[in-house]
Parts: structure tokens; C-alpha cells; sequence
């Protein structure tokens, strides 16, 4: 099997426009896509991977959505796969178990939308195919997205209980893109490039097999090569959850490390961290900043220029690149996060409080494990490179802004301080009825596997099947406050709410075991509580590129991270993990928005 970089020009998915009301139907099916590899011979290697048929084809990623703001638009996410899954189901875990072994069941969450929640896709609102089984919160089989919010780089994909990790691996997942009269405007004013020039830039890491298939492993160990260890240790089940996948072979938009022919001029990317668990750190050859001007739900209120851009999971930034100075160069976009799950930035390291991390806010970059070492850094090779710009040269007169004064980029009348949308209204302390203590737990499950829950400070750890304890009030603001005393960073995600990052705080605490019935089996199994001891350090605000609407924040170890929402719409939903290996065991945990709350 071979792998050429740089050969292949980057896919952009077939696009969505929908008008009317009938709803649009994509059937979720199996087959076999072009990834961009090669057999010995030379010849095109097919992957079988899960997809969205549109328009008679396979699509994987899915077709990206252009919806308009307040248009709705409703959609009926088929499921025609038939058994069994492309990877291993671990049956241990929490799972839509269905009665037929060879079903498999899907549901369609839109992440970052304002949804209702009977079209959220909740995990438990699985179905298999022709909805002969379907999950406890099923409710609908046409899901209705209203749109009721701004233009915004959102994304859909599986969320099925147990196995959401799997089925995005699968290849189940899509942009979802939302324009608005503002974003309209920018473009109309030569504040930001047109469609012609925005590209959506989905990152995924993979592993693959020697036929050239998608490989995920399931067993005691995480081989880098798809060979097998039969031997199952101690007494994990088999096939087993592991709590974390790291690829060596980047996939951007369902290509193995693709080429983007550009024209020497300012581009906007949307881009998408699409991975289980990697975190990216991005950088562009020739040190081309980005110019941060949106996050998770919409424009910032100013453009934020970054010599590296940090994405974890589920985390979108829309950039502009500026190529006008580039012309016929070749350009690799970079990776230096870390091969293991991202710790954070540390800029002084107290040996007292080893989980003490911060952010580094003077520009030097330092990898640590959180205990005084450093983390191996991604490969340069293989997981350091994500994509190649290729600049055309430039065509004779072709730009003529010579003599206009110098714009902040290229040729695009956009400067540092130009607003990008009216101020995002924010939301203040004062308007909160309410803040919760919420915390992120590392335990030991009764096989020997780590195991994250999420739970509270009040009640310690819970497992997604204990029942809510935010019972949200319709209409409430609320400060969420996330204590995270593991040695990873976790990028919580929120169903509902774009929230917003209020600050961040190092804290000093002790984990007190409690007893705990665990949820899947019998067997006997220690949780925590978390007790908090002090807050250590300063209050550390929000990244300037944090200020926007935001639905996933990097929870850092050993600080609180707060924010802030207005929880608008009743109903049934879920907040995560995003580290999908993380989320499926068992690190999500149900919240309802009532008329009523508790
Ligand atoms: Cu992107 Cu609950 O998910
Ligand atoms: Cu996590």
C-alpha cells in the first residue's frame, strides 16, 4: 500500500442549498471511497467507509450543508447500513444495544445548532434500519432545524451511545454552514474573500491497513500497525474500549494528505479538528499567521492574528490566509501538537502543584506532561503535516491594490480593528441565576481500564445512566464551572447554548473515594468525589480567539474553567466530552432544560 503526499488536490464536498419545506433525504450507507491510496502496482486502493448518499453518490464526509439564518430546513437522516460495524463494538460499555446483533444503529447530531430536542440527536435517540429498533429518546424521524441563530461554522455527525467514536471514524460526519445578512455584508464590502475563495477544511487522523482499509483498534494496547495483539491481558474484554486513538496518516476532507491549488491572494478556511482525540497545534510555512476572525458559533467581534492556531476536538476556527506574498511557493500547513492527549501550554511549572497548568502568554511554546517532563512530539513525517497550499503564480496585473493604504491583509479592505459583526452581546455574572460545580473524573474500571466519568462536586463521579442533576430553568442563565483534576485537557462540549468562556483558574484539590454501583456490570468499582482545597493561582481570561460564541472549551488540567450560557429551549440534552474515545466511556452526562427547574 502507498501514500503520496501532496499529489491528490483536496476534495470539497458537494453543497447542500436547500429551499422549501420538503425535507432533504441522505441515506447512510456503506461503500467504497478513494482516500488517495495506492496499491503496488499503482493502481487506486478503495476504502470502505460509512457515508451520506446525495444525488445518487456516496459522500464521506457528508455533503455540507449552506443554510441560511432563521430559514428552516428539515432533514431525514436514513439508516441503511446493514451489520456489523466497520470496527470493534465494545459490549461492556454503555451502548444502543439492539436486539438483532447485526443491526446497527445511527442518529445525527448537529453540533453547534440551536436545536429542538427531539432533532438533537440525542445518543439515546438511536434507530437501525427501516427504524425497526429505535433508542429510548427516539422521537422523530424527519429532524427539523430551525437555523434560529447567526452565521456560524457548525458541523453534524453520528452520536450514537457507546459507539459515536466508531461511527465518525466511519466516516460519519459533515459541514453544516450557516450565512447570515452580516456575514453577507463582509463579503459585499471586500472585508472578507467570497465563496470562490473559502474553503471548509475537515482534519481527521487515521490508521490504515496494508489493503488499504480503515484500522481501529480494539484490544489491550494501541498498535501503530494493524497487527492484532490476540492476547487479551487480564481480564479486558475483547473487543475492548480504549481511552484514546491517535493516527499516523492525516485525512483532510476524506483525502490522505491532500494538495489546495490557491491563487495568490486571501483565503478563508473554515476549519474543523475532526479527530478522536488529538489536539492540533497548526502552523503554516513561512510563519503566514492566521487571522482568526470566527470560533464554534460565529464571528469574532475583531479579528485575532495567531502565529499558531490550538484546536482540539470538535473546535472550529474560521481563518484567513493571506498567499499574495507566496506566489509559486509551496506551502504545508503543520501539526505540533502532541501525540498524546494535549496537557495544555505551561508557562511556569510550581512543583508543588504539578496539575498546575497555564496558558503560555509570551509566545514560547513548552510540551509538558504535567509532572515536570516534556510529551514526545508528533512525528514531522507523519503526523506533524496535515496539508499542502500550492500558490499559483500571480497573472500579471491581477492585484491593483498598490496604492490604497495598506490593508491588514492582502488585498481585502479588512484591518486589525475592523468589526465583524455588532458586539456579541454579552452575558454577565450578575445575570446568572445560578452556577454549578461540575468536575471531570480519572478512574480505575473493574477491568483495570481507565475509565473518565464526568459528575459534580456535590456528588462526585456519575456514569451517563445516573440521572440529570442539571435541571436547567427555562430561559436561565447559568455559569457552568468544570473542575478538571485529571492530567489531560478535555474539550467540554455543550449541546444547545453557545456559550461563553469566562476565565480560567488553577486549583488545588484532593480526590476522596466513594462508592459507587457500577452501571454495566456487577463487579464492584470505586468512584471519587473531588473536594477543593483552594484555587491557587490568578485568574487567567479567556484566549482574545475564546471570546467568540463558543460550544466546546479546552477544560485544562488542574483548573477550573468557567462559563456562561442561556439555556433558551426546553427539552432533553447532553453535555461531553469531546475526545470521542472519552465521550463513549463514559465521560457525558444528560442535563433538561423544564419550565420548572431544581
Ligand atoms: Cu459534537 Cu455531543 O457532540
Ligand atoms: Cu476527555
Amino acid at each position: 500500500m502507498g501514500i503520496e503526499k501532496f499529489i491528490h488536490e483536496l476534495p470539497r464536498p458537494i453543497e447542500i442549498r436547500h429551499e422549501g419545506s420538503a425535507p432533504v433525504e441522505l441515506s447512510v450507507r456503506s461503500g467504497p471511497v478513494w482516500m488517495g491510496l495506492r496499491d503496488r502496482d499503482g493502481e487506486r486502493l478503495m476504502t470502505t467507509v460509512w457515508g451520506f448518499e446525495y444525488a445518487g453518490q456516496l459522500h464521506s464526509p457528508g455533503p455540507t450543508f449552506r443554510a441560511r439564518t432563521d430559514r428552516p430546513i428539515a432533514v431525514q437522516w436514513l439508516n441503511e447500513l446493514s451489520g456489523p460495524h466497520l470496527f470493534p463494538v465494545d459490549r461492556s460499555i454503555h451502548l444502543a444495544s439492539t436486539k438483532d446483533p447485526d443491526a446497527v444503529p445511527i442518529v445525527i447530531h448537529l453540533h453547534g445548532g440551536h436545536s429542538e430536542w427531539e432533532s438533537d440527536g440525542n445518543p439515546l435517540a438511536w434507530y437501525t434500519r427501516g427504524y425497526i429498533e429505535t433508542g429510548p429518546l427516539f422521537k422523530k424521524k424527519t429532524y427539523h432545524y430551525d437555523n434560529s441563530q447567526d452565521a456560524a461554522t457548525i458541523w453534524y455527525h453520528d452520536h450514537t451511545l457507546g459507539m459515536t467514536r466508531l461511527s465518525n471514524y466511519a466516516g460519519l460526519f459533515g459541514f453544516y454552514l450557516i450565512g447570515d445578512k452580516n456575514e453577507d455584508r463582509l463579503i459585499r464590502e471586500k472585508l472578507l474573500p467570497g465563496e470562490h475563495r473559502t474553503i471548509a477544511v475537515a482534519i481527521a487522523d487515521r490508521l490504515f491497513t496494508q489493503e488499504g482499509q480503515l484500522y481501529f483498534p480494539g484490544r489491550r494496547g494501541q498498535p501503530s500497525s494493524p497487527v492484532l495483539h490476540r492476547a487479551v491481558e487480564d481480564n479486558w474484554p475483547d473487543p475492548s474500549h480504549l481511552d484514546e486513538f491517535f493516527g499516523n496518516v492525516m485525512v483532510v476532507n476524506g483525502m490522505v494528505w491532500p494538495k489546495v491549488s490557491v491563487s495568490p491572494h486571501v483565503y478563508r478556511l473554515r476549519l474543523l479538528n475532526a479527530a478522536d482525540t488529538r489536539t492540533l497545534v497548526l502552523k503554516i510555512d513561512g510563519d503566514i499567521p492566521f487571522l482568526q476572525i470566527g470560533s464554534d458559533g460565529g464571528f469574532l467581534d475583531r479579528p485575532v492574528r495567531l502565529s499558531e492556531l490550538v484546536l482540539a476536538p470538535a473546535e472550529r476556527a474560521d481563518v484567513l490566509l493571506d498567499f499574495s506574498q507566496y506566489s509559486g511557493r509551496k506551502l504545508i500547513m503543520r501539526n505540533f501538537g502532541p501525540d498524546v492527549p494535549f496537557k495544555g501550554f505551561v508557562e511556569a511549572q510550581d512543583p508543588e502543584h504539578s496539575l498546575a497548568l497555564v496558558y503560555n502568554r509570551g509566545g514560547n511554546r513548552v510540551l509538558s506532561d504535567g509532572r515536570g517532563g516534556t510529551t514526545p512530539p508528533t512525528d514531522p513525517q507523519t503526523s506533524g503535516q496535515v496539508l499542502q497550499f500550492e500558490v499559483m503564480p500571480t497573472t500579471g496585473s491581477a492585484t491593483n491594490a498598490r496604492d490604497e493604504p495598506r490593508a491588514l491583509v492582502g488585498d481585502l479592505k479588512l484591518k486589525a480593528d475592523t468589526p465583524l459583526r455588532p458586539p456579541l452581546h454579552r452575558l454577565t455574572e450578575a445575570q446568572a441565576s445560578r452556577s454549578r460545580q461540575l468536575a471531570t473524573f480519572r478512574l480505575d474500571d473493574p477491568y483495570g481500564r481507565n475509565l473518565l466519568l464526568l459528575g459534580t462536586l456535590r456528588d462526585g463521579s456519575l456514569f451517563f445512566g445516573d440521572p440529570a442533576t442539571e435541571i436547567v430553568a427555562h430561559n436561565a442563565v447559568e455559569i457552568w464551572e468544570i473542575y478538571n483534576p485529571t492530567r489531560s485537557a478535555h474539550p467540554i462540549h455543550i449541546h444547545l447554548v453557545e456559550f461563553q468562556v469566562l476565565d480560567r483558574q488553577p486549583f488545588k484539590g484532593k480526590l476522596i473515594p466513594k462508592s459507587q454501583p457500577f452501571l454495566h456490570t456487577d463487579k464492584s468499582f470505586q468512584g471519587a468525589r473531588l473536594k477543593i482545597e483552594a484555587l491557587t493561582g490568578e485568574l487567567l481570561p479567556p484566549r482574545a480567539e475564546e471570546r467568540g460564541p463558543k460550544d466546546t472549551v479546552i477544560a485544562l488540567p488542574g483548573q477550573v474553567t468557567r462559563v456562561i450560557a442561556h439555556f433558551d429551549r426546553e427539552g432533553i440534552y447532553v453535555w461531553h466530552c469531546h475526545l470521542l474515545s472519552h465521550e463513549d466511556y463514559d465521560m457525558m452526562r444528560p442535563f433538561e432544560v423544564r419550565a420548572s427547574a431544581s
